[in-house]
């Protein structure tokens, strides 16, 4: 009997990351049961991207959202594994750190057979503040087989003693970016869809629960941008950051504030800003991929090799060190070289895909 895999994803960043792996199942003919969390809902934050990347519409869609971690998590858990059961699921793939990865990874690794498949492992800020870094902890080490996307994190995988289904695959969102840089519109067409016309800008988004929840913080890392920012600021805002502003009654007027925006169009805002200055884990690397400097405002990254080779620098460090090429994201086939390993996984135990 061929295996039944189910992909789970539900916050913008997995749904570009799925992209690519989707590709790669396609043109295999192998079929995957999508399931959507509910976790970013807004058309900007969900339905755009599967738009634009293509995605097939989700078999699920949970519409499980806006609440604390542990119910998000708790509703998810029991649903996913309603679905898991139900539909005789014998793999279950995630993508990075969120709530819907982890919710997701604890019920795949306690149902007997069934394997836990982990895009984007080996990551760590070792900041235990985060969630996202107990969420990327606990997933690791669950699961069954663990793609890595640079050296760094099989090392750190290793240094937890994960050594079993670990690979070095490189990054999907290198894939991702490659396939869609292409498609990605003109600039002067997004300038005139965001109001927006300048010789020269900054690109800065802000998200992070470490950046947002604390008013203080959120006022002190607004002021570094406005006080750093080389050219004007062009802020595209993700909605948690817009409620907050609300909440603590902030005015924000130095910059220029426009809804999320869609991938191909933020692929085209990279390639042209002259900076980005973000707490995005995904745009740091794509700040890279398209060759412009990137100021992380976070006091750690897990994306060490963009400080090394001087494409990035911490807010709290004045200057990128030299500038080097980074050769660890892969070379634009990641997903491929993914489904080519869970292909032989399960190849290995008797099933095919
Ligand atoms: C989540 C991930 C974070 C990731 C980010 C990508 C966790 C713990 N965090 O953070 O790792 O970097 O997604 O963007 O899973 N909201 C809307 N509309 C939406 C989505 C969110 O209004 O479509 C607002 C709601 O008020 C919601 C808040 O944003 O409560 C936070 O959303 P949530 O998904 O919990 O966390 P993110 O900050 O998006
Ligand atoms: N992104 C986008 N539109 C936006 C902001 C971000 O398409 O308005 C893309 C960005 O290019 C990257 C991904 O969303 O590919 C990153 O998502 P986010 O910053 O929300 O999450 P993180 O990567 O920090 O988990």
């Amino acid at each position: 009997m061929s295996v039944r895999l189910a992909i789970v994803a539900g916050a913008r960043p997995q749904f570009i990351k799925y992209g690519p792996i989707n590709q790669a199942f396609d043109a295999k003919g192998i079929q995957q049961l999508l399931v959507h969390t509910g976790q970013h809902y807004d058309e900007a934050m969900s339905d755009l991207f599967f738009d634009q990347l293509e995605l097939p519409q989700p078999n699920y869609n949970l519409g499980i959202c806006d609440s604390s971690h542990g119910d998000m998590a708790g509703r998810m858990m029991i649903k996913l594994e309603e679905i898991f059961l139900s539909e005789k699921i014998d793999g279950v793939l995630v993508f990075g750190d969120t709530n819907s990865t982890l919710a997701a990874a604890l019920v795949a690794a306690k149902i007997d057979g069934l394997d836990l498949i982990h895009v984007e492992a080996g990551l760590r800020s070792y900041n235990r503040k985060m969630p996202e870094e107990i969420n990327r902890v606990i997933t690791d080490h669950v699961s069954n087989l663990r793609f890595c996307p640079t050296g760094v994190s099989v090392a750190n995988l290793e240094k937890e003693g994960l050594v079993e289904g670990v690979h070095l695959v490189g990054d999907v969102m290198y894939d991702a970016t490659l396939s869609n840089v292409q498609k990605a519109p003109p600039l002067e067409t997004i300038f005139r869809q965001l109001d927006f016309k300048e010789e020269n800008y900054v690109l800065a988004t802000v998200h992070r629960a470490e950046n947002t929840d604390d008013p203080q913080r959120l006022v002190e890392i607004l002021d570094y941008i406005e006080e750093h920012a080389e050219a004007p600021v062009l802020m595209p805002m993700h909605p948690r950051t817009k409620k907050r502003i609300q909440e603590y009654g902030l005015e924000v007027e130095n910059m220029h504030v426009v809804d999320p925006v869609g991938y191909l169009e933020m692929i085209t805002l990279l390639e042209n800003a002259e900076t980005i200055y973000t707490d995005s884990g995904g745009m740091q690397k794509e700040a890279y991929f398209l060759r412009t400097p990137c100021v992380t405002l976070r006091d750690e990254t897990e994306w060490v090799e963009t400080i090394n080779c001087g494409w990035n620098r911490l807010w709290s460090v004045p200057d990128y060190q030299n500038r080097l090429e980074i050769t660890e994201y892969g070379s634009g086939n990641a997903a491929q070289i993914v489904v080519d390993i869970i292909c032989r996984h399960f190849k290995d135990r008797g099933r095919s895909l």
